[in-house]
């Protein structure tokens, strides 16, 4: 940590237990509050790879009598960081539990995207009221991005005092510090650093399934969309290096994974932080191919960093599968301008047009805001438009929500709510009509699908992904569970397809790993 980063360290008032604050040399005594603007700052600094992760034994029975329960919320980053949490925790000697009322300790790993997250969060938080009145021992944290953001700790910090402890994004590694602080102190505990120029490897994890498994290849994003919470709550683009990245996967495949995910809010800005190497994401998934695990995603893409070698890449298949998440916003190129998002209607469409062209069968989809400050009906055809003309298979669409401290949350928001949530119907209308018609394409087709387990909603019926990441339900023999099947679609729905099962894929035996 350098100097300016400690200044970001956090504590909040004077604790009332005295001698507590001698054992305490891990905090600072001064509280300085999370901040967006401070957050904001970019500069050269080096990022320091911290490569030996180590719990302090003194706090390695910590857990020993003690359960933890983790609620998580927004993406798989946050879903990963609470794999990683859990990992720490089980180091610490605590045992998981599902049941939030045995649990000693409650972390709610928390997302800022949108309004509605955020009221998710609070609302779940006022819940925990009780379990505290009826338990003040057990202990309750909030971390994730809401923790980051000024506003939610001083609400927190007014409102909610069954709060134990804040901790942010990137304080996650120091959670056993953390504990320890709030089993001594009587005072909420809050640790938030505004930023935070460090990759900290070989953090313990509990992966959630013995089949996928998702991988960080890079924190934070500095891509500064005008809307968007993101590059302020988790920092800027850090990337791992390609070896760490490369030897987690090996490890993934020996133990026996299927898949593994990518992640980073911004993957194609893979390596570009990197001062002593050339090396991009392609150069990663060019190396990836080459590890024996049969699937490799990756998640989110931003269209201006997709380059031409990753296009080459990916055109070579093997492992790497045909599916692009490729988030567009708008298909107006003035409202592409106010998002900051800094590619036209036009460079969009170009792109989509390479990716075809390398991998005609390759599925894309995407992610659209409505409503964003000034778009025009005109401006949210052309969405509609580019919608159809990509014919994207499927679209996470939202309704615009001002995030304070972002540019756009000082532009008016001068779309009525009416007018917002007809064009979010119409959109999704489209998204259907148009993922259902990507689902008939399938009938009569013979895929590959990695079988998960049996289906949430019939016991008798098993359920896995294809390489376009299209859900499958079929009937065959439970023994195919975490193997690639190839299975015949006999039936196709508007978000899922039915089929039946033929045989295991070559190599994926059963008794074969
Ligand atoms: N890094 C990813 C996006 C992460 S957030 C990317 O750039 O693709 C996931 C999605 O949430 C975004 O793609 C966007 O569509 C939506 N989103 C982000 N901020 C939003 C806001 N303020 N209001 C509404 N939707 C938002
Ligand atoms: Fe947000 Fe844009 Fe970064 Fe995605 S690329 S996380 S939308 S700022
Ligand atoms: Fe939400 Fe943070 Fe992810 S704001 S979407 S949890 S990066």
């Amino acid at each position: 940590m350098n100097e300016e980063q400690r200044l970001h360290s956090s504590q909040v008032g004077e604790k009332k237990n005295k001698d507590a604050k001698d054992y305490s040399l891990y905090f600072e005594s001064v509280y300085v509050p999370p901040s967006l603007k401070e957050a904001k700052k970019r500069g050269k600094e080096e990022i320091n790879y911290h490569k030996d992760f180590e719990i302090d034994p003194k706090f390695l029975n910590m857990g020993d009598t003690r359960k933890f329960f983790i609620r998580t919320f927004g993406c798989q980053m946050n879903e990963h960081d609470t794999e990683v949490m859990a990992g720490i925790f089980l180091q610490l000697g605590y045992t998981p539990t599902e049941d939030v009322k045995e649990a000693n300790v409650i972390l709610l790993n928390t997302c800022a995207i949108r309004e509605n997250a955020e009221n998710k969060v609070f609302g779940e938080l006022g819940h925990y009221k009780n379990i505290k009145r009826d338990n003040p021992d057990v202990l309750i944290g909030v971390c994730g991005c809401m923790s980051q953001e000024e506003s939610v700790v001083n609400k927190i910090l007014k409102t909610y005092n069954q709060v134990d402890m804040i901790f942010g994004t990137h304080n996650i590694h120091r959670l056993p510090e953390i504990l320890n602080e709030a089993y001594l102190s009587k005072e909420m505990v809050i640790e938030v650093w505004s930023k935070e120029g460090d990759v900290i490897e070989n953090l313990p994890k509990v992966r959630h399934g013995k089949i996928k498994a998702w991988v960080n290849i890079m924190y934070g994003c500095d891509k500064f969309c005008t809307y968007c919470i993101v590059p302020y709550t988790r920092g800027k683009e850090r990337s791992r290096r390609p070896e760490d990245i490369i030897q987690e996967i090996r490890h993934l495949a020996a133990q026996g994974y299927k898949e593994v995910t990518l992640l980073g809010q911004n993957v194609n800005a893979y390596g570009k932080d990197f001062t002593d190497l050339s090396y991009r994401l392609g150069d990663l998934m060019n190396d990836l191919r080459q590890i024996d695990i049969p699937r490799i995603r990756f998640t989110t893409s931003h269209p201006r960093d997709f380059d031409d070698h990753l296009i080459e890449v990916l055109a070579k298949r093997g492992n790497l599968v045909e599916h692009i998440h490729l988030p567009v916003q708008s298909g107006s190129t003035s409202m592409l301008k106010l998002m900051a998002r800094k590619y036209s209607r036009e460079q969009y469409l170009e792109l989509v047009h390479k990716i075809r062209k390398a991998l005609p069968d390759a599925a894309l989809t995407t992610d659209i805001i409505v409503g964003f400050p000034n778009e025009t009906d005109e401006q949210f055809e052309e969405t509609m438009s580019l919608y159809e003309e990509v014919g994207f298979e499927l679209a996470y669409t939202y309704i615009y929500s001002p995030r304070e401290g972002t540019p756009a949350a000082r532009m008016e928001d001068n779309i009525p709510m009416e007018v917002k949530k007809e064009r979010l119907q119409r959109l999704n209308n489209l998204v259907n009509e148009l993922s259902a018609k990507a689902m008939d394409a399938y009938e009569g087709q013979i895929v590959e699908v990695l079988v998960e387990g049996e289906s949430k909603k019939n016991k008798d019926v098993l359920a896995g992904y294809t390489r376009t990441s299209k859900l499958v339900n079929f009937t065959g023999p439970k023994e195919i569970i975490g193997k690639i099947a190839r299975v015949k679609i006999t039936n196709t729905k508007t978000w899922s397809l039915g089929g039946e099962f033929i045989e295991v894929l070559a190599g994926q035996e059963v008794g074969v790993t």
